[in-house]
């Protein structure tokens, strides 16, 4: 494991300001551009767009069963709406323009106000242009606390990234057609909480919990954690029916969670979150521990399940999804809007990618399901680059190779060539987008969408 070049300047305890979000009132989360200095001291700082002027956007925390109620001002040059991702709320709510609701104009301001049925790690981002503004810094984490949370000593939210920044500071340009047709944007500098690894006190003994969240554009996270022990909990904001040893890698997709249950369990002075690169393991972010060793617990900690929706699998509506395009091999000709395109064309709009020969977002839903239906859609990814998928508005489970259901989750990795199948029951009803979470992707054709009726 390797400190990167910078840590010359080592970067201080890298706390995101929380808003505690109290049952009867409503908040007010402004969008606005900030300066912020994201590149080591002593380089130029940044001009950022974010929440609530800090970047990452301040920690919403609420308790299951409450309702959040936030009016988001947007102060941008842009339009936006946010999304409250993996959030099972109600579908006017969601955030997606043109879709759930109309973009919240330069100067103008949308009142949400939503249920929150499900307890763990959720996060907020705009969803308009969103591979600019989340890039920016439009996101921030959504954090439900359980009705009886487990007893802990310390709970740390890290919101994994990597950003992409020139020597001055700036942004790199936007309008990339290698980004939209390769593997999104992926950054050169990667980011925890918005800082170049940032420092989280622990003491020995103590028992942690840390929720990790991919706030990346584009880049699929493999990490591991040096100097603890403990358990996977919770995936994509679902608790595990039973928690997993903590695996020596963790992957994870743009927009996916895993929330760990860990042991402080080292005897040297420092403990940490490592990026797993092509040439090694970095620092990300780092724990110096302190305090005289001390027995860990050894009880496992299981956390209460959410409401379950049961999948009928026997009965379950069926669909495909061919996943096509992007670069080295994979152009073909697209409908758009009704339309025919061959690559060149659909290039010249800026489209790379399609779902089932469908560039962008198609007029009719990929599946369209009655309230309490179950569903099953096969996907392949016919491309050289790995998509996640991600499904508003409802979790699923992966149907894996025994005919088993794995645990629930809303955004599934696959990786070049990859087939798999996802499940769930439609029991939220509305319209729900379904797309790819490698954001240049999704600007770039890959989405569509899925309606229950009520
Ligand atoms: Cu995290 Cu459609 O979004
Ligand atoms: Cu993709």
């Amino acid at each position: 494991m390797r400190r990167r070049q910078f840590l010359g300047s080592l970067a201080v305890a890298g706390l995101v300001p929380r808003i505690g979000l109290a049952q009867a009132s409503r908040t007010t989360l402004t969008a606005a551009a900030h300066r912020q200095q994201i590149l080591p001291v002593g380089y130029p700082d940044t001009e950022m767009w974010s929440f609530g002027a800090a970047f990452p956007g301040p920690e919403l925390r609420a308790r299951q069963g409450d309702r959040l109620r936030l009016t988001v001002e947007n102060q941008l040059p842009q339009q936006t709406s946010v999304h409250w991702h993996g959030l099972r709320l109600e579908n006017a709510m969601d955030g997606v323009p043109g879709l759930t609701q109309a973009p919240i104009a330069q100067g103008a301001s949308f009142d949400y106000d939503f249920s929150l049925p499900d307890a763990g790690t959720y996060w907020y981002h705009s969803h308009s242009k969103s591979m600019e503004q989340i890039e920016r810094g439009l996101y921030g984490p959504l954090i439900i606390d359980e009705t009886d949370p487990p007893d802990l000593d310390q709970d740390i939210t890290l919101m994994v990234d990597d950003i992409r920044l020139e020597q001055d500071g700036s942004l790199s340009a936007f309008d990339n057609f290698h980004d939209l047709s390769h593997a999104g944007r992926i950054g050169n500098l990667w980011l925890a909480n918005g800082q170049i690894d940032p420092a989280y006190p622990v003491k020995r003994g103590d028992r942690v919990r840390l929720r990790l969240i991919n706030a990346a554009n584009a880049r699929v996270f493999t990490l591991g954690l040096q100097g603890f022990d403990g358990w996977v909990v919770a995936l994509d904001g679902m608790p595990l029916n039973e928690p997993q040893t903590l695996p020596e890698e963790l992957v994870l997709a743009p927009a996916q969670r895993i929330d760990l249950i860990l042991d402080v369990t080292t005897d040297s002075e420092e403990a940490f979150l490592i990026t797993f690169e092509r040439d090694g393991g970095y620092a990300i972010a780092h724990f110096p521990v302190s305090g005289p060793s001390k027995a860990a617990r050894a009880n496992k900690v299981i956390l209460p399940p959410n409401p379950d929706f049961p999948i009928d699998l026997a009965n379950a509506r069926t669909a495909t999804l061919l996943i096509e395009g992007g670069a080295m091999g994979g152009m073909r000709a697209a409908r758009v809007d009704g339309q025919e395109l061959d690559p060149r064309e659909l290039a010249g709009r800026g489209l790379f990618w399609a779902l089932n020969g469908v560039a962008g977002r198609p007029e009719t839903p990929l599946l369209e399901l009655s309230l309490g239906e179950s569903a099953r859609i096969g996907m392949a990814n016919n491309t050289a680059f790995p998509h996640g998928m991600h499904l508003h508005g409802m979790h699923f489970s992966e149907v894996l190779a025994d005919g088993s259901l794995g645990p629930l989750r809303d955004t599934i990795l696959l990786n070049p060539q990859d087939t798999r199948e996802i499940a769930f029951q439609a029991h939220n009803p509305g319209d729900w987008l379904f797309h790819c979470h490698m954001l240049a992707h999704h600007q770039a054709g890959m989405g569509t969408w899925i309606r229950v009726s009520a």
